[in-house]
């Protein structure tokens, strides 16, 4: 019913490092070539956090766009475009925010454990409530089918998946619903259908609310229905009828956990990052002082390599043969640590040269950037219409 569009944001909060080019750019990169692919500055979702330094906002946003410029974002492909250019994502969010329980949004996951991670702020803003809300519009808005996130954004994805179903079973109506419904029914099997009609009716004539929990613990176990039929079943139950919006999938980002200079992860907040466009002499640097296994404080000292952050670099950058050699050398003394990071300190700076060069086209001209983004915003904006077209004409708003 619907084709594949991709979607994904990010929050403009600082200089992108290589955590987030292995983690999330690398996937995006890989996606524009398979798919229709949106991708935006979540400006609005920086000020649920930031909303104190807005003087930040605006250089983030220009920084982040090269940086996915430079990672290989080829806006030939790929739609870029800022939130906040796009301001039907807030009107879908005010509109969706009428059939929002409360309680949905006070336990996604994110909602407490952020306001506690990030104590030092007063997070008990509408805004921040309602953030997964406006991500729910970000999507929904253009009919994204997949959605990249990590982990921890899983939760958002399913509440999304709430928010569409609960939207089309209050306003979706489809023409001949009722005729796709019924022989949606008889493929229950005459029994469960005989069944379903029963239980539709004391709940919809007598609004037994009990009815309605078996009739949709009766759908709940057919596993053969289609996504079409049991949308419509589920909608029939209460009366409504077809998605208008569409429930997006979570598409896991099978994200290499980059470690940092440290061994943590890599993080803004550990300071342990190296940035992506970093200058030549500094990766060096960084990776030259990087701490390694402090057994190995002599250069005849055996080390291991499981006890040392350069090795998981290695991990990353270094095909078979080198790590073998990391692997021996470290264990038999055989090689000295300044040795072991040469190919990782030359490995990374292979990696950023295109990156260096193609962001350098845009430094030099940043009407380039402004104009990608104006294309990606009135393109963005084409297509949120036409969503939002449908909604106002579903929620009666439509005054033609
Ligand atoms: N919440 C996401 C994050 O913190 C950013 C985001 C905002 C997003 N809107 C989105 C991601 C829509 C995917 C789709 O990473
Ligand atoms: Fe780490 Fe390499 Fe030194 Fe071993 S030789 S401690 S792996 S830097």
């Amino acid at each position: 019913m619907f084709t594949d569009r991709v979607l994904s944001g990010m929050r403009p909060t600082g200089s992108l490092h290589l955590g987030h080019y292995h983690g999330v750019l690398k996937n995006w990169v890989e996606m524009q070539q398979e798919y229709e692919c949106l991708f935006f500055v979540a400006d609005w979702h920086a000020l649920t956090t930031h909303y104190d330094t807005p003087q930040i906002i605006e250089q983030n946003v220009w920084d982040m766009v090269i940086d996915w410029l430079a990672a290989g974002i080829d806006p030939a492909r790929a739609t870029l475009f800022i939130q906040s250019r796009v301001p039907e994502h807030a009107e879908l969010h005010v509109l969706l925010s009428m059939i929002t329980p409360l309680g949905w949004l006070e336990r996604v996951p994110t909602y407490k454990d952020q306001q506690e991670k990030l104590a030092d702020k007063d997070l008990s803003t509408y805004g921040f409530l309602g953030y997964p809300l406006l991500q729910s519009a970000d999507i929904l808005i253009y009919r994204a089918t997949q959605v990249p996130v990590g982990e921890d954004q899983v939760p958002h994805i399913e509440f999304t998946r709430n928010i569409a179903r609960r939207f089309n079973h209050i306003y979706g109506r489809e023409m001949g619903f009722e005729e796709k419904a019924e022989s949606a029914v008889k493929k229950l099997g005459s029994k469960k259908s005989k069944l379903y009609h029963e239980l539709r009716t004391r709940y919809q004539e007598h609004g037994d609310d009990e009815a309605l929990q078996s009739a949709k613990a009766l759908l709940e176990e057919q596993q053969s229905l289609n996504l079409g039929d049991r949308e419509r079943l589920y909608g029939y139950l209460e009366g409504g009828g077809k998605m208008i919006l569409s429930e997006p999938q979570a598409m896991l980002t099978h994200a290499s956990k980059m470690h940092g200079l440290d061994g943590q992860k890599m993080s803004k907040s550990y300071n342990n990052t190296i940035s992506l466009r970093e200058d030549e002499a500094s990766v060096s640097k960084k990776i030259r002082t990087m701490p390694t296994d402090p057994a190995r404080i002599k250069r005849t000292d055996k080390g291991d390599p499981d006890k040392c952050p350069v090795w998981q670099l290695h991990r990353v950058y270094s095909n078979d043969d080198t790590r073998q050699w990391v692997q021996n050398g470290c264990r038999s003394a055989g090689i000295g640590c300044l040795d072991c990071k040469q190919p990782v300190i030359n490995a990374v700076l292979a990696e950023q040269k295109p990156m260096r060069e193609r962001a350098q086209l845009y430094l030099d001209d940043p009407a380039l950037v402004r104009n990608i983004v104006s294309d990606g915003c009135e393109k963005a904006r084409k297509l949120a219409s036409e969503t939002m077209s449908e909604v106002r004409d579903a929620m009666g708003l439509s005054y033609s």
